[in-house]
């Protein structure tokens, strides 16, 4: 063995180990950890391309348009649109997805501007800067959601007639879900009528909880949206980042360009997509069934009632919103939360209970661990 290809092995045994050591770091994040793909490890030695359309035929034979196929049905169920009313596609994740809906709005209401909540992902800024949309940032409630009085004064004050709103189904740090139905009817009394704006739902994590849950607040296409992304690498599971877009179909013919290089239609943002991907979403919806997700999903909830609770117990203000498994508690000292890897945000911190969290014993030294530090700061804080 050669000094050079020994280094080579030297790296990777390393930064194996690296993996390993830390695979469950990520108690702040919202991506799960506890999948198992290893059937799928043999398709990693074909180059698959899903470029184009999946529901075409393609001249680029190595893809798995079959599959994604599958996950759109799969997606167009849960979301509640009727499958052929639909088009969406498998994203390289939940910026993605929020990109291609909002661009779709844009070409559909090309005089409309955005309103999103300072509570919203800071994707939607670049998407705004991207598509070159005004955009307006509106003030948050306590808990999160959109203020949609704010809401409906800026579009009133803007007089816009095709306004773009981006809802968070469960934002990055709060949980919160902004109430899409409150939004509706305050546009529909401001004279607009329903065809003359766009609900986009960036539900990145939640996407994949609401749907399993009894009592999920308004989320779907009956209920409103005009599009919707989830990422796959969160509540799902995905040792590669990945998402899924869902979109009303007839919305779609105005970005739809014939490509002659590849035989198909593209709509999509990329050019090259991932097709390995594909068929990690595609494993992870058939290997569970509906109650499989059902249960998965509860006992994440559980989790996450376990910690608010402890955290009560010691006096510490710590809370969730409905249907999330984000628990938000005051923000501690920078030793801890780099310690865990919280992710913090003004007077808060949070931990996801995803599902590979699931030992109590485990949860427990975390929590004491803030608690500890929390008793010891200023009381203001608790
Ligand atoms: C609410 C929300 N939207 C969008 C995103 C971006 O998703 P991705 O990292 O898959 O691009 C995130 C990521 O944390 C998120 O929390």
């Amino acid at each position: 063995m050669n000094n050079q290809h020994f280094s080579y092995k030297k790296k990777l045994d390393e930064f194996w180990d690296f993996c390993i050591k830390n695979q469950y770091f990520n108690i702040g994040y919202p991506e799960s950890a506890d999948f198992d793909y290893s059937d799928l490890y043999r398709f990693f030695q074909f180059s698959i391309n899903n470029c184009g359309n999946w529901d075409e035929r393609s001249n680029y034979l190595l893809n798995t348009f079959k599959f994604e196929k599958d996950v759109l049905t799969y997606f167009t169920k849960i979301f509640q649109i009727p499958y052929e009313k639909a088009w969406g596609y498998v994203t390289h994740g939940g910026t993605e997805g929020n990109l291609f809906g909002i661009y779709l709005a844009r070409e559909l209401f090309p005089n409309g501007y955005l309103y999103y909540s300072e509570e919203s992902h800071y994707s939607i800024v670049k998407i705004a800067k991207l598509l070159r949309i005004k955009a307006f940032q509106i003030p948050s409630l306590p808990t999160g959601e959109i203020n949609i009085d704010i809401l409906t004064q800026t579009i009133k004050q803007q007089q816009d007639i095709s306004p773009i709103i981006f809802a968070n189904i469960g934002s990055t740090m709060l949980g919160a879900v902004d109430n899409i139905i409150g939004i509706q009817n305050q546009l529909l009394q401001l004279g607009l009528k329903r065809d003359n704006f766009y609900i986009h739902a960036d539900a990145a994590l939640s996407g994949m909880i609401l749907p399993f849950v009894d009592n999920p607040q308004p989320f779907t296409f009956t209920q409103g949206i005009d599009s919707i992304s989830v990422s796959g690498h969160k509540m799902i599971g995905s040792p590669i980042p990945c998402g899924i877009v869902v979109a009303k179909k007839n919305n779609i013919s105005t970005i739809s360009e014939v490509v002659e290089y590849i035989a198909s239609t593209d709509q999509t943002i990329s050019g090259s997509r991932n097709g390995h991907t594909v068929l990690l979403i595609w494993k992870a919806i058939h290997h569970y069934s509906f109650n499989d997700w059902k249960k998965r999903i509860n006992s994440c909830l559980e989790m996450a009632e376990y910690a608010i609770n402890k955290f009560k117990s010691a006096g510490i203000n710590a809370w969730r919103n409905t249907n999330s498994i984000t628990v938000v508690f005051p923000k501690p000292t920078e030793k801890i939360w780099k310690k865990y890897g919280f992710a913090v945000s003004k007077q808060w911190a949070h931990l996801i209970t995803t599902s590979h969290h699931n030992s109590k014993e485990r949860l427990d030294i975390i929590i004491n661990d803030v608690i500890q530090d929390l008793k010891n700061s200023p009381k203001e804080l608790l």
